[in-house]
């Protein structure tokens, strides 16, 4: 899989993808917003040309801020979330970021076992935090060291 910066062009299959992986999907104008921002990555994976997943985080200060992580649901469980996940977890370490955070549904257990994975634990929870089934969230962290 090849990752690479996502351009208005690829705003349709980034729409489409997230709206087969969410409950409460973001609208297309949230794409378009952190497109645009400065402290913004919003990076796409590609299998063929075909887009198969996509990443979205902040740099922010000496932080890296997961905000969304999702491939494709028949391309799920070979390797390609490990993959762009990895790809993140460089990109802070490229800019000296020490800490990277991230918040996740309780119930979301192969998000969770994949940040497990790689390292993150979770250092708080907010009680029934998401308004849709009153979900909890976990705020997941884990320390960037250089390699
Ligand atoms: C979470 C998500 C990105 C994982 O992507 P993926 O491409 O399946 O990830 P990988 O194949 O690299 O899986 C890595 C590990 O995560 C864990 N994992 C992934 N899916 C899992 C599942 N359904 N059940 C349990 N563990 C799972 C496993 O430990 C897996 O390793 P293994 O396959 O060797 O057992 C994908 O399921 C997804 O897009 N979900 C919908 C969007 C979402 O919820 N994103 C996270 C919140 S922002």
């Amino acid at each position: 899989m090849i990752i690479e910066r996502a351009t208005e062009a690829d705003l349709d299959a980034i729409v489409e993808l997230e709206r087969h992986s969410f409950p409460r999907p973001w609208p297309r104008s949230t794409f378009e917003t952190e497109l645009a921002a400065p402290q913004s990555r919003l990076e796409v994976g590609r299998l063929g040309g075909v887009i198969v997943g996509f990443v979205n985080y902040w740099l922010v200060a000496d932080e890296l801020h997961i905000h969304s992580i999702t491939t494709h649901p028949d391309h799920r469980r070979a390797g390609l979330g490990t993959q762009l996940l990895d790809h993140m977890l460089a990109a802070g370490r490229a800019v000296g970021a020490t800490l990277a955070t991230l918040e996740v549904r309780a119930g979301n257990a192969p998000a969770i076992a994949l940040y497990t994975r790689a390292g993150f634990t979770t250092v708080h929870t907010r009680p029934r935090y998401y308004q849709d089934n009153h979900e909890d969230a976990l705020i997941m962290t884990m320390p960037l060291l250089a390699s």
